[in-house]
């Protein structure tokens, strides 16, 4: 039973500017779409608004709560798949329009302090974005070694006392069995960090390095973008916003890279092979979005348009 009896809700980011990028102004567009991070529908709920009787939106979420709320759309257009967005690349080839990712957590998620996301709640230490597989965080910290929980920590948290961290987690660990709840996760790292970031608590780094870490987020974020390429049609629309920079770059760096045309200079005389994205915005949300919703300060919206590519 939650502590709050507040109803979880979220409030989308970017919706009008992400749905106009994904439908590429196509009104009452009758194409097939991806909704790889379905949420609480935001999204969804304004791609069915605008889509032609014979189009499809196919959407994807790794959380129950989503799931369940997804039932609730009765729209034969609608289907949505309980697994992870990098499961898009058994679409069929080239035969989705447009692909929408909105990364990370939902606020519903965030707010329960059953799913242990947050320092702001006392919970179970889980995490865990799917709660029917993997690990929970507390699970994983019963065995990690401190060069594990130094190197997550570090590099998904960009946290300069990983180290520290990492140690007095195995010195309690040692002493007193391992931690079970977000308040012992947190008194621990306000414990160990001594330098404090104005306005942040000691935790966040920590908190935000083992949620990427048990989700496998920035790796199924690859595998996803890899599998836009493949199922994307040409003019079809890859739509990110992420909302950290480790997730940005991620993105960034593969728009660029297919929004090249590839040189084999082992091949002196060949055609250079085509490229395969054209990079075509990057969006922040406006300063009343921003003012309304503290969610959207740090998110970045990038669109791309898979190419038209010669047979
Ligand atoms: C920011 S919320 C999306 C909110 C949604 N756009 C809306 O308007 O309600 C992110 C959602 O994506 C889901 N998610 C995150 N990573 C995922 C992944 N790799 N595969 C499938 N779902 C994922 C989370 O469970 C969460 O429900």
């Amino acid at each position: 039973m939650r502590m709050s009896e507040q109803p979880l809700t979220h409030t989308t980011v970017l919706l009008e500017e992400a749905v106009e990028a994904l439908l590429g102004g196509a009104a009452g567009a009758g194409g097939c779409y991806v909704d790889g991070t379905f949420g609480r529908g935001g999204h969804s709920r304004l791609i069915l608004s605008r889509l032609a009787p014979e189009g499809r939106l196919q959407a994807f979420d790794k959380d129950l709560d989503a799931i369940a709320e997804a039932a609730r759309i009765g729209d034969a257009r609608f289907g949505i798949r309980h697994d992870s967005f990098c499961h898009l690349a058994e679409l069929p080839e080239a035969s989705v329009d447009g692909v929408l990712m909105d990364l990370g957590v939902s606020s519903p998620q965030i707010d329960n302090p059953e799913r242990g996301f947050s320092f702001r709640f006392d919970g179970p230490l889980d995490m865990r974005m799917d709660t029917t597989r993997g690990e929970s965080v507390a699970e994983w910290l019963t065995t990690a070694t401190v060069d594990q929980i130094t190197e997550v920590v570090r590099d998904y948290g960009e946290e300069r006392f990983a180290f520290q961290i990492a140690k007095a987690l195995v010195a309690r660990r040692q002493e007193r069995g391992p931690l079970a709840s977000t308040a012992e996760l947190a008194q621990l790292v306000a414990d160990t960090v001594k330098t404090r970031e104005p306005g942040q608590n000691p935790a966040t780094r920590t908190f935000q390095a083992l949620r990427i870490f048990i989700n496998a987020e920035l790796e199924e974020l690859e595998q996803a973008l890899a599998g836009c390429l493949r199922v994307l049609r040409p003019g079809g629309r890859l739509v990110v916003i992420s909302f950290h920079s480790l997730e940005d770059r991620i993105v960034k760096q593969f728009i660029a890279k297919h929004s090249k045309e590839v040189v084999d200079r082992r091949v002196p005389f060949a055609e250079p092979k085509p490229m395969k994205l054209r990079a075509l915005d990057r969006i922040k949300p406006s300063a009343s979005e921003v003012q309304a919703n503290a969610r959207a300060r740090s998110a970045i919206m990038r669109v791309a348009e898979r190419t038209q590519v010669p047979a």
